[in-house]
């Protein structure tokens, strides 16, 4: 038997980055447990559970393939029947991504709200739109939804506390699609237990920021995190032998979330001041940015320089950058090498303002590039 690793052609090319987790990774795979997680006897999946609910001052803890799954669980445990709607921003995941998840397993009305101050929802939103039980004509919204960071935007830790609140008093269940919520805790916008504190339920992802191959965290109490499981076994997410991935989210959350190794304020603030470097590259010749640069996403406003998205992409891929139009999110390994990616960067930025004005409409691209 050939065992050379080398002839292997399926293998892609290791490529190079700083911090690169892999042999971190690796390690952990190489000892983690191979037991069944549908009956819950994986070791290293029943600790990441337990160790992220700890983390974020819950009870409980599920695994999940994907933040999709996460909050779709999230949501069905939540809800019990019909009539029920969910409030949200227009632009949440939840909404826009996550391929109806929302009427197919819930059944739930999306009560879409677009927030006044173009960022994020604040109280004012939320009762605007907010739909009372007992009003026969309309729809009662049994669950808050919302998405921290949102667009890379912060909602601060106040506004979310006196939404929270104001669901509460009404018995409104609170969801988070907190896939970044790392990154708001990273900018200093909370602590993760104390933004938590204001939901019923959150997902977290590993493989954003976090860099892990696969998952997410779906964390609540016991009793909601019971209903998510059944369901997520009955959606054929349940897994035989998940150790291999929760051993490397687990070194994820540690080495990228949880540790500082030169000081400067964790992995995720590298990537943060990336996204505030390109922001001043863009800035510098005249651009503006869609929404403000508050963690590691650059919202990049293409109708100032008036360049089609085609276009942008076409000039990124001439420069050997792969981008997909307005959005950049930097992340923790572009920093030891950032001269190189950020020069090349700089340069597509030169040459899309150097064409400015020839490009028709960039509208219709804008329209069709929500995530
Ligand atoms: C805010 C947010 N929520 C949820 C998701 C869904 O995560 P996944 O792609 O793992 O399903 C994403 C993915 O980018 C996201 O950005």
């Amino acid at each position: 038997m050939n065992t050379n690793i080398e002839n292997k052609t399926w293998l892609g090319s290791a490529g190079s980055a700083a911090y690169d987790l892999r042999t971190a990774m690796l390690a952990a795979i190489g000892s983690c447990s191979l037991q069944d997680d549908v009956l819950q006897e994986d070791d290293s999946t029943n600790d990441l559970e337990a160790y992220c609910a700890a983390l974020t001052g819950k009870e409980s803890g599920l695994f999940v393939l994907s933040g999709t799954m996460g909050n779709q669980l999230g949501l069905r445990a939540l809800l019990t029947q019909p009539p029920h709607a969910i409030l949200c921003d227009y632009r949440s995941h939840i909404v826009t991504s996550e391929a109806g998840g929302i009427a197919l397993l819930t059944s739930a009305m999306v009560n879409p709200v677009i927030p006044k101050n173009g960022l994020y929802l604040t109280l004012a939103d939320v009762e605007e739109n907010f739909k009372p039980e007992g009003r026969i004509i309309a729809c009662p919204t049994r669950v808050i939804s919302l998405e921290n960071t949102l667009y890379g935007v912060i909602t601060p830790l106040e506004e979310v506390r006196k939404i929270a609140a104001f669901a509460r008093e009404r018995g409104v269940k609170m969801h988070c699609d907190g896939a970044r919520l790392w990154e708001a805790v990273a900018a200093g916008a909370g602590s993760l237990t104390d933004y938590v504190a204001c939901f019923d339920t959150v997902t977290l992802c590993f493989s954003k920021g976090l860099g892990a191959p696969v998952g997410s965290i779906l964390v609540g109490d016991s009793a909601t995190l019971g209903i998510a499981r059944h369901i997520r076994k009955a959606i054929g997410g349940g897994l035989r032998q998940p150790g291999l991935i929760t051993a490397a989210a687990r070194v994820a959350v540690d080495e990228t979330f949880g540790k500082d190794p030169n000081g400067e304020g964790g992995l995720l603030k590298h990537s943060h001041a990336t996204a505030k470097r390109i922001e001043a590259m863009w800035r510098r010749l005249g651009g503006t940015t869609r929404v403000p640069v508050d963690t590691n996403i650059v919202w990049l406003d293409l109708k100032a320089p008036s360049i089609s998205m085609a276009r942008f992409n076409e000039i990124g891929r001439e420069e050997g950058l792969k981008l997909t139009g307005e959005r950049l999110v930097a992340h923790y390994q572009i920093y030891q090498n950032a001269e190189d990616t950020l020069g090349r960067l700089q340069r597509v930025f030169d040459r899309a303002w150097a064409e400015r004005g020839n490009a028709v409409s960039v509208d219709a691209d804008a329209k069709a590039s929500i995530y």
